[in-house]
């Protein structure tokens, strides 16, 4: 089913003004009273469901990132990388993919203004054919840590003391000087491209280090490069930042917004620097280390792509509040690294949301694949998608997706094996799983033991048992096999 098609467009559609159950309202401007004055009635239930709505209006804000703003567009493929990835949506030049993009700041509340000094988040998630792919990173190419344990620390030394809930940099320099690898960081925060002029002039970097996997299993590493096409432009000094940001504290968001609805989109290329693993020795630097950057010298930038962005958001809430990006969230051709900061975030992101926005989060439009998906995960709050689709034969295709793909790498122990000689070296039947003719040996001693060797008719006696459920046609072929195996006879089940 498509879950967008029964969803109510707009409260605006209709000519009258109702309930949230579509019952036409009586009065939208007066409470009911008794009087001409009062008091309320209870049973002003539009007046109730109106006022409790909006006690509700707001869903927690997120941990980080809180303040940002939305703008959809597409990705385009201008080079040949296949050599590197079978990712499909960079299956050749001209391949086009719907995106959206969230810029950000980091530390502050979702309403805090847009000239503090603060590095920015750059989200872009790509609805690409097989499934959404969410790069996320920042405008600076490396980060204070570099391992995911101390993130929670080094947010908590930016964020407002707890007892004044005031910024104090002393706790941010307490943090920092016990942290030498957060140097190179700081040096950025603290440099002119510490406070950009808005979103559109910035540049955006993965940070972490990925892997693109390509058709033949070969993996590489890669850091991603977003260039803006008009130029990178800061706000140099904080006397500047105070003046932009105490006209409009929105300034940034409004540059977007605006920008876009002039028709003068903003644009960034895709670059990639990218690593042999097997020459990884040869550097001396750690490439999974992201508080390190690779020298461009050695390894240099390789166009990939470009990105536009010519459409605003509908609606902020429903595109930017409720939309949820996530490292964890990968498509065959493009995997994580050991990395251990990014191994760390691709638990966290699903995390957060699933408390931030709930369990179904990936329903939500928003954030909702654009391509078939299909699993066996069910219900749950706030579900919208409809399971009734099931039919004979359905666990066995949720086996046989991958194979869509061939020979190609996909999620899970294929992708992940030609990322980590050690899981390729293992590779192989996980353990627990040897083989169907194992799971039918059991049951066939247990059915001898059972039924005792005087006892001739096994078979059929729970052939028997299983027509009374009720059975299909297919369903009962493993069953007959594995009675015939415990027998020796084939039982009849029609
Ligand atoms: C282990 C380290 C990290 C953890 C645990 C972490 C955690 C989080 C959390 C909990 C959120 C809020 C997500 C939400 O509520 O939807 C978030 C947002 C974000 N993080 Fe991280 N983060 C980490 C490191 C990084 C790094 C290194 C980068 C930059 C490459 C980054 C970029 C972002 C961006 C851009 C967002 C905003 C996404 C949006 O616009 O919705 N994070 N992070």
């Amino acid at each position: 089913m498509d879950p967008t098609k029964f969803r109510p467009s707009s409260s605006h559609d209709g000519g009258v003004t109702t309930t949230n159950a579509g019952a036409p309202v009586w009065n939208d401007n007066e409470a009911l009273t008794v009087g001409p004055r009062g008091p309320i009635l209870l049973e002003d239930y539009h007046l109730i469901e109106k006022v409790a709505h909006f006690a509700r209006e707001r869903i927690p804000e997120r941990v980080v990132h809180a303040r940002g703003a939305s703008a959809k567009g597409f990705f385009e493929c201008t080079h040949d990388v296949s050599d590197l990835t079978c990712a499909d949506f960079l299956r050749g030049p001209g391949a086009r993919t719907p995106v959206i993009v969230r810029f950000s700041t980091v530390i502050h509340e979702r309403g805090s203004p847009e000239t503090i000094r603060d590095p920015r988040g750059f989200a872009v998630k790509f609805y690409t054919r097989e499934g959404n792919w969410d790069l996320l990173g920042n405008n600076f190419p490396v980060f204070f840590i570099r391992d995911g344990i101390k993130f929670p620390d080094v947010i908590h030394a930016f964020k407002p003391n707890p007892r004044s809930h005031v910024q104090e940099y002393w706790r941010v320099f307490d943090f920092l000087s016990h942290h030498p690898e957060s140097l190179h960081t700081f040096f950025f925060l603290f440099d002119d491209v510490g406070v950009p002029a808005d979103y559109r002039h910035m540049e955006g970097f993965g940070v972490n280090t990925y892997t693109f996997v390509n058709k033949a299993g070969k993996a590489s590493y890669v850091k991603f490069h977003w260039k803006p096409t008009c130029g990178v432009r800061c706000i140099r000094t904080d006397e500047e930042a105070a003046l932009v940001g105490g006209r409009n504290h929105s300034h940034a968001t409004q540059d977007l917004y605006d920008s876009i609805a002039a028709g003068s989109f903003p644009e960034w290329q895709l670059l990639v620097q990218v690593m042999d693993p097997d020459t990884e020795d040869q550097y001396d630097f750690d490439p999974l280390d992201d508080t390190k950057t690779w020298p461009e010298d050695l390894l240099p930038l390789r166009p990939v792509g470009r990105l536009v962005l010519d459409r605003n958001v509908d609606n902020f809430f429903n595109e930017n509040e409720q939309l949820a990006f996530g490292p964890g969230l990968v498509v065959p051709g493009i995997y994580y690294s050991d990395d251990k900061m990014l191994q760390c975030r691709v638990f966290a992101y699903a995390d957060t949301q699933r408390y931030r926005l709930g369990p179904n989060y990936l329903m939500l439009p928003v954030n909702a694949p654009r391509c078939a998906h299909h699993n066996n995960h069910y219900d749950g709050a706030m579900n919208f998608m409809h399971r009734d689709e099931e039919g004979e034969g359905h666990h066995q295709e949720a086996q046989r997706l991958p194979a869509a793909r061939g020979e190609v790498p996909v999620l899970g122990r294929r992708q992940a094996g030609a990322v980590r000689p050690e899981v390729r070296r293992l590779a192989g039947a996980p353990k627990g799983q040897p083989g169907a003719e194992i799971d039918l040996d059991r049951p066939a001693l247990e059915v001898r033991r059972v039924a005792g060797e005087e006892d001739r008719h096994p078979p059929q006696r729970q052939a028997k048992h299983v027509k009374i459920y009720g059975v299909r046609p297919s369903s009962p072929l493993l069953i007959q096999r594995a009675i015939t195996r415990a027998s020796g006879r084939t039982p009849e089940i029609d």
